[in-house]
Order: structure tokens, then sequence, then C-alpha cells
């Protein structure tokens, strides 16, 4: 220890002191310390005490102050337009009981999500910019308040599913990092839900929504980059710095393998960018359920990105001139005033690790909300047959242990919350976030989620007993009569009889509207 102070200069040495105070005084190292129940610190507290505060710090599953008592975030139910505030319980953990009692049987969106930091720096949902987003006036829309149930501290909470066309920012923020100014940041992410559309980022933009050049951002950006050539057959994502008119895995316009997220895709990913705005940036990944960070770069900014101008802005799921082709996952992420100390960002990776972020609900072939499962047809024809998606189209084709990966994984849904209506689900597809199945024209495709009211009934159906006694039957919500069938290979909703639709005939209706709920084919 000692060796390590006498290397800092006076300025190094008081920030070092001052984290470690706090963290002893937090209970994060010396006697005692453990998992879990002794933290008294959050990422917030850990900031303060290194000297480099939150300017912004958000979260729908957890407060990132060891005393943060407000709201988390508001949601709004279609209802009847009704706003509410979810709080924290007592051990900060967010109160998503109050927002299921407040949503059931309709459904809501996260409309804010409040700053926890002194700065009142709220994301709303962005409001046009360069480019418009797909809501009433250019507007971006609204994630879905229970697409991405998830537990944290042994709570069921909800994470923010972004689903392109939605995005948050803030326009007019204080204490926010601008011209060149230090700033650090980390978001709570996903590597299993992501794609490559421009741009999954958190993190600091223009005031005005609009691309205004290189510099003018600086954000973490979580995403399958196809913008740097040698990355093109990349499929996994990695972990970037949107700096604009340019994603960044270093300094150079080239793929950084050390920034792409490999091994298995893990469900939670710790990401973190720091810049001195001059001289040096870096970038850190981490597994945020166990482990330590690794850095992916750290060094000079890229040519012409030196020294940076930032406007101040905070995005969260979109670029910063409003791009929204991007999806992707956010649990917590804060920003700070000035440059960390690596020794901070460890300490807040061990508090990620303590907050214990899980699986949606550890439930497997259930039809629970959260649940992964696979669905198989029941008619004499077709028992080795499953429902999966192929190409965008549902269809049911066989499928086995020793079928591709990818196979496996277009075979395998996950329950959610039906987005119409919370007492029926929805089957999100395991191989494609943020996608469907949706009944359009009688079919069933995929299609991402889109906040309106005709894709979300469209996209909930309702169980009940198989019709021909085994599993269930699944009714789409705005055709009662209509149940999810498969036909010669495809699947549709049809009644049984009720129309001159080929697949409404009644031959075999029971038979082929009737499937078994079953373990996933993709863990
Ligand atoms: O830098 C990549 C993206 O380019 C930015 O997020 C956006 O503003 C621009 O389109």
């Amino acid at each position: 220890m000692s060796a390590l102070l006498f290397s800092l200069r006076p300025k190094d040495i008081r920030t070092a002191l001052a984290l470690i105070v706090g963290l002893v005084a937090g209970g994060l190292i010396g006697p005692g310390a453990a998992h879990g129940a002794t933290i008294k610190q959050r990422p917030c507290d850990i900031y303060a005490a290194a000297n480099t505060p939150c300017v912004a710090a958000h979260s729908t599953v957890r407060s990132l102050y060891a005393k943060y008592a407000g709201p988390l975030y508001q949601v709004k139910r279609s209802s009847d337009n009704a706003a509410e505030n979810i709080g924290v319980l007592s051990d900060g953990y967010a109160n998503a009981a109050a927002q299921d009692a407040f949503c059931a049987n309709t459904s809501c969106i996260i409309t804010r999500i409040y700053d926890q930091s002194s700065r009142h720096n709220d994301l709303t949902i962005a409001g046009g910019g360069h480019y418009k987003g797909p809501g009433p006036g250019g507007a971006d829309l609204g994630a879905a308040a229970d697409a991405l149930p998830i537990t944290a501290g042994g709570h069921q909470v909800y994470g923010v599913s972004i689903s392109p066309g939605m995005g948050y920012h803030d326009i007019r923020t204080t204490g926010v990092a601008v011209n060149g100014e230090p700033e650090g940041m980390y978001m709570v992410s996903s590597a299993t839900h992501f794609n490559s559309g421009c741009c999954f980022d958190y993190g600091n933009a223009e005031t005005s929504s609009t691309d205004t050049g290189a510099g003018h951002m600086d954000a973490l950006n979580v995403s399958r980059d196809l913008e740097w050539p040698n990355c093109r057959n990349e499929a996994r994502p990695g972990v970037h710095a949107d700096l604009e008119n340019g994603i960044f895995h270093w300094d150079k316009r080239s793929c950084n393998p050390a920034a792409v997220i490999g091994g298995v895709p893990r469900p939670f990913i710790s990401t973190w960018l720091k810049n001195n705005s001059r001289t040096r940036f870096a970038l850190k990944w981490g597994d945020a359920q166990s482990g330590g960070l690794s850095t992916i770069y750290a060094g000079a900014l890229p040519r012409g990105y030196a020294p940076m101008r930032q406007e101040g802005a905070i995005i969260l799921g979109i670029g910063g001139d409003n791009s929204h082709a991007s999806a992707g996952s956010f649990f917590e992420g804060v920003m700070t005033s000035g440059f960390p100390a690596d020794s901070a960002d460890n300490a807040v990776q061990s508090d990620i690790v303590a907050a214990g972020y899980g699986a949606p609900t550890g439930l497997s072939g259930t039809m629970a909300p959260g649940s992964e499962i696979s669905l198989q047809a029941t008619t004499a024809c077709c028992t080795a047959d499953y429902v999966r998606n192929q190409n965008g189209a549902a269809v049911i084709a066989p499928i086995t242990a020793r079928s591709t990966a990818q196979d496996r994984r277009d075979a395998t849904w996950i329950v959610r919350r039906g987005l119409a209506d919370s007492a029926c689900v929805s089957f999100e597809a395991k191989g494609s976030p943020g996608d469907f199945l949706r009944h359009q024209n009688s079919a069933l495709h995929l299609q991402s989620f889109d906040g309106t009211a005709l894709n979300r009934s469209d996209a909930t159906f309702c169980a009940q007993p198989g019709k021909n006694g085994k599993g269930n039957s699944f009714h789409a919500l705005n055709y009662p009569t209509k149940y999810i069938r498969h036909f010669y290979g495809k699947v549709y909703v049809a009644g049984d009889g009720d129309s001159g639709n080929p697949w409404d005939t009644k031959a075999l209706w029971t038979d082929d509207v009737s499937f078994i709920v079953g373990p996933p084919w993709s863990p």
C-alpha cells in the first residue's frame, strides 16, 4: 500500500485515501466485508468518496446511493393515461409490485427514469431530433414497463428493454461534462439482447439531438458493430465509445477484437467508458454477475477527436442524432464528473456483482412470465415438430437435441406478460430479442415490439387447457374465437370452421390448436 501511495501525486493520494476511508466505512473492504447484506455503499457513494461524484444516476432496478429513497422511474398506463412513480423498498431495490398492481389488466410504458443524483437529470422519452421517432409528433416510443423481468437482490424487478424506435434523453442537464471536461460512465446492460442498428448508447450527446460533428458525443455503446470492416463477420456484441461520427473500440477506425464480448453470451454485463477528453480514454467491461473488469483499451483519443466538444445532453437507447434502430437492455448507469480512478471502478463492479443480478424467474418450461419454453405440436402427424421462427415466419418443424444451435434457438420462446393484457401472454423470440410472435392477416410471424396498440394486441395470446386435452391452446386476445394453429407446416390464428380460410377447417382443429409447453431447446 505505502509503495503504491509514494508513487502517486498528492492529488492522487488524497483521492486514494478518500476512497479507502469510504470503502472501509462502507464495509466494502476490511473486517466483516461480505457480499450483499453488509454493503453500505452504492456506486455513487463510492464515486463521491473518490472525488468523481455522480452527475447522473439512472436505474429501474435499485438505488445507486445507499441513502436514496426517492422514485426510480415513472410508468404510464394505457387504460387511462394515469402515471405512477415506482420507488424503492427498504433495501433500495425497486418496488416492482407497485408497478404490477398499477398496471394490472392493462399495459404500461416507462415515461421517466429519475436521476438519483442531486442534479435531477431525469431521462424522458426522446422527442424528435434529426431522426424523427415513430411516436406522436416524431417522438420515440417508451419501453414497455414489464418487458424485461429479472431478479436483483432477491426481488423480482424490471429492466428497460429497448427495441428499435424507443429511446430516452435529457437535453437540458446540469453538471454533465461539456467542451473537453473529463468524465466517466458505466451501464449494466446485456450481451444477449443487442443488434447492429444505430445506436444503443448511454452517455453524453448533443443538446440538439442532431449530429454536430466529431467529439460532440461521449457515450457507451453496446452493439454488434458493423461499422469497421474487420468486425463485420463478428456475430457477438462489443463494447464501444460513440464519440459521434464514429463508434470506437479504440483509437483506430478498425476492429479491436478485445472489444468483443467473447465466450458464452452473458445476460448481464457492466460496460465502462471514461475520457479525460484531451489525451486519454478507456473502455472496460465485466460480467455483472461475477468477477472483475477487463480493459478493452486505454490510450489516446482517435485522431480528430481531441479535445472533445461534449454538449452535455444524456441519451439512452439512441444515437446523438436520435438514430433509433437499436435494441438493448438497460438496468443501471451513472455518469461522473471527473475521470474516475480504476480503484473506484473496481469497487463499483464489486457492488454490481453483490447486487445479485439474475435470470428472469429461474423457471423454464412453464407459462410463468420469464420462463423459456418450447411449443410442441400434438397432432398425430407432427409430434416431433415445434413452433419455430424461420426467417421471420412462424412454422412447425422437427427439432431434436442434435439440431443446430441456431435451429434450437429459433424453436425457443420466452413467455412475457401479454403486451396488451397482463392476464395473457406474449412470446418473445429467444434468438431475436425484442421480437414477438404476432398474427397479421391470420398468419403468425415475428415482429419487433413497437408500442402501438395493434402491435400489442396482435402479439397477445390467452392460454387455456388444450382443446384436445393435451397441453395448452392459445386464442388471440383480439379474436377470441381464433387460436394459434399449425396447418400444412405454417402457423396461423384459426377458428373452428368459422370462415372460408383453408386454415379454419374443422378437420383436426382441436389437435392442431393444442401444444405442449415444454422445456426450452436453447438454454
Ligand atoms: O457516431 C455514430 C452515430 O452517428 C451517432 O450516434 C449519431 O449521432 C450519428 O448518426
